[in-house]
């Protein structure tokens, strides 16, 4: 156990769940183990506490830096709005044109606000579709944040939010009179959309769904949803925080024939640096005017000169494409390569943000993948989102390093020892508090 661990012992006890992001928890990866801290991050290259170099062939900081850490093109002109001042009594520039440039990229939307986090820009465009459409309830299928109109979906029903992927949300500190404000329906299940459409028809205020996750949408499942919500008047919204500028530049609902009231993009669009977009139709977001929605540093420069330089390097360099490429080549080597070693696994996902979990004793051996692929040194999971300083050779010798890992995991599965080969506890999944 090296520096990063000791010091998640000392954070602990001042940080109550250890860090502000449920998916950085050391437990999530390797309890006890995982690095925990870094003290320098470039490219795809992380150094830990303990100057330790890994290879970032996991989540490339939560799905945040698309581009790679510290981007030089994005790094110029932050320093530049750093040198020029950060922040002002007078509004940014900048803000009209990334405006400008989003609604260039979206034709169908005609305005925008900003906020910095993807659960916040959530929760504005979910306030803009109640104050639009005066109605309360939203009905959703997916994760989008930690905020209050999503939890209160736990507060009818403890395992509403298990199966949109982060189970086991809990939503303590919610006020119970939000109960029956939020109502979850699963991805592809247009039944079950259906009925609660049947159910709360004229009292729904807005439809909230990701474009895209970890399957593909089924015929007709975007079909019904656009029909319904425009029968009702009901704005849809699409979250984009995790799909967008990934399969292409701008929302995934272009390339998949969806056609929303409202877009949200954050985290990836400016690639490390806090900004959180919400588009729209006139006709939905000029009810921001009539909502107090309004914040200090919602104004501030750096996120949107960061969006701005990030979108424009994605489109002189054709980033998608090279995200797609690495994601299929990945996929592509862990299916083989569970072939080549005899290890069932399920690979699901788009390619930029690609997944496979293990048939057997899922999370044993996702630790124990986890703690070999370490010792290769590569921060690796059962996830990869590709970015663009994944070159070649980082995906040959993460590859390499993967069928090494696989084969010590075949014969544990023929030894039925595999969790007698974990240095420290199996990791964990999900929303737990910590001991
Ligand atoms: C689809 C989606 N919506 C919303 C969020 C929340 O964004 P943030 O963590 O920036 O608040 C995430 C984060 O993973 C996400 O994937």
């Amino acid at each position: 156990m090296g520096k990063g661990q000791d010091l998640y012992k000392k954070a602990k006890k001042v940080i109550p769940g250890g860090t502000m992001l449920l998916s950085k928890r050391p437990e999530m990866f390797l309890p006890e183990q995982w690095p925990a801290y870094y003290k320098k991050a470039k490219g795809c290259y992380v150094w830990d506490l303990d100057d330790v170099k890994y290879t970032d062939m996991s989540f490339m900081g939560i799905g945040a830096c698309t581009l790679g850490y510290a981007d030089e093109d994005v790094n110029v002109a932050v320093q530049n709005a750093i040198e020029n001042g950060n922040m002002c009594t007078l509004n940014a520039p900048e803000e009209v044109e990334l405006a400008n440039l989003m609604i260039e990229l979206h034709p169908w939307a005609e305005m925008v606000r900003y906020a910095r986090g993807g659960g916040e820009a959530m929760a504005v465009a979910v306030r803009i579709a109640r104050a639009a459409s005066h109605k309360d309830i939203i009905l959703f299928s997916g994760y989008h944040g930690w905020h209050d109109w999503y939890l209160s979906a736990n507060l009818a029903e403890d395992s509403a939010l298990d199966g949109q992927l982060l189970p086991g949300l809990k939503p303590n500190g919610v006020a119970r009179g939000m109960k029956g404000t939020s109502y979850p329906f699963f991805y592809n299940n247009k039944t079950e959309f259906l009925k609660l459409i049947k159910d709360h028809g004229n009292k729904i205020g807005g439809v909230v769904l990701e474009a895209i996750r970890n399957i593909e949408p089924e015929e007709g499942f975007f079909d019904i949803i656009m029909q319904e919500t425009k029968r009702l008047g009901i704005p849809l919204i699409v979250d984009e925080v995790s799909s967008g500028f990934r399969l292409n530049l701008g929302g995934a609902h272009m390339v998949l024939k969806l056609e929303p009231d409202i877009a949200v993009f954050a985290k990836g669009i400016s690639n490390g640096y806090p900004m959180g977009v919400i588009i729209g139709k006139r006709e939905f977001m000029d009810a921001a005017q009539d909502s107090f929605i309004s914040s200090t540093y919602w104004t501030e420069r750096i996120g949107p000169v960061a969006a701005i330089a990030t979108i424009s390097k994605m489109r002189n360099k054709n980033v998608q494409s090279h995200l797609i490429n690495c994601g299929k080549k990945i996929q592509e080597g862990w299916k083989s390569l569970a072939v080549k070693n005899n290890i069932k696994i399920h690979v699901s996902s788009i390619y930029p943000l690609s997944h496979f979990d293990f048939d057997e004793s899922p999370l044993i051996l996702k630790t124990l993948f986890t703690q070999e692929m370490l010792s290769h040194g590569f921060l690796a999971t059962n996830s990869y989102y590709s970015c663009y300083a994944h070159k070649q050779e980082h995906i040959d010798k993460y590859l390499d390093a993967v069928d090494d890992v696989f084969k010590i995991i075949t014969k544990a599965i023929i030894k039925g020892n595999a969790e007698n080969l974990l240095l420290g506890p199996v990791c964990q999944t999900g929303f737990k508090r910590l001991s």
